[in-house]
């Protein structure tokens, strides 16, 4: 997830000693115009090919340069990414302006042309897998797009149950994705509004889907996905308590503070702070407390005192 889901956020979602429960992540988009990307962009958007991380990321790309696409999905895979992911899903304006994400939904020809030249682009060995939305202003195109994906040789859909439209309103309509799945021989995961273990039965039993991918909802409940597993295999859970995640959420402001120019300051930890209030008491008021503020100090100082005075 753009501007949140950087690589500190997806280690700490990860790390298999408290949250875990995730099989596989993905980085944020990376833009892509007429030209090759550096390396140096791939490495700052996804560290993890370095190889030095114990869960596997799909590096995202997002445009409608057919040719360019290829061409930085093969840089990708060579630096060894587990996968490669297309974006056609994003709704923002400047992105979609500049042909990129959704509005692609309207025209199925390119989304095939784009997913087979990337296909051909990179080994077998590595998957490419492509996020969809059911359509741009109407949820009508999700067949069309889901065939002309699997045709042009990708190995798995993502499917945000929702029209580029429908923005990230609930509800979101996982029925959609059952046809989808039901029409599709490559594995079809479900995406879209789930932010509880029920949620996810829900869109289990209307989608047919077994696999789903989180979004909002792994924010809000850092141990949303374990708490899934452990639903599924009929476990008992106990669920993180805020004291586990405000260690986390402090390692999370120290990180991004230092890796960020200095006017971006609190955004990724504002963001993350957004989502776990809706789970966690103390965040609305850290929130509440930090949600001015640029100062590091101050913003340290409030942190601290979250953690050593209820602790
Ligand atoms: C702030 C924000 C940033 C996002 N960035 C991306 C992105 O870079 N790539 C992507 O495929 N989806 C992105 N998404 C969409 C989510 O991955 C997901 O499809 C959507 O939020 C629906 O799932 P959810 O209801 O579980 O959040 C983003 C969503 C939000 C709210």
């Amino acid at each position: 997830m753009e501007g949140v889901v950087d690589h500190h956020m997806r280690k700490i979602l990860s790390a298999s000693d408290a949250s875990g429960g995730i099989d596989s992540c993905v980085t944020e988009f990376i833009r892509v115009t007429d030209h090759t990307l550096p390396r140096r962009v791939f490495i700052r958007s996804c560290p993890e090919l370095l190889g030095d991380s114990d869960y596997t990321v799909r590096v995202q790309l997002l445009g409608s340069n057919a040719r360019a696409l290829a061409a930085n999905a093969r840089k990708v895979a060579q630096l060894g990414a587990p996968a490669v992911d297309l974006n056609f899903g994003c709704p923002a304006k400047t992105v979609n302006k500049n042909r990129g994400g959704a509005c692609l939904l309207d025209d199925t020809d390119l989304i095939y042309e784009i997913v087979s030249r990337v296909r051909d682009a990179v080994p077998a060995s590595t998957p490419v897998t492509a996020k969809i939305r059911l359509g741009y202003n109407e949820r009508d195109s999700y067949l069309k797009n889901a065939k002309a994906i699997e045709e042009a040789g990708a190995n798995e859909l993502f499917v945000h149950a929702r029209s580029k439209k429908d923005g990230y309103k609930p509800p979101a309509y996982w029925g959609y994705i059952g046809e989808i799945r039901q029409a599709l021989k490559i594995p079809v995961i479900a995406n879209g509004e789930i932010w509880t273990v029920d949620d996810y039965f829900q869109c289990r039993e209307q989608s047919g889907c077994n696999d789903v991918m989180l979004g909002r909802g792994l924010l809000a409940k850092p141990d949303l996905a374990l708490a899934i597993k452990a639903a599924s295999q009929g476990k008992p859970f106990a669920h993180l308590e805020w004291a586990e995640i405000a260690t986390r959420v402090h390692l999370f402001f120290q990180q991004t503070c230092t890796a960020y120019p200095a006017k971006y300051l609190g955004n990724r930890l504002k963001q993350w702070l957004h989502y776990l209030r809706k789970t966690y008491p103390e965040a609305d008021a850290l929130f509440n407390d930090i949600k001015t503020s640029r100062n590091r100090e101050q913003i340290e100082k409030r942190l601290n005192l979250e953690i050593h005075s209820r602790f």
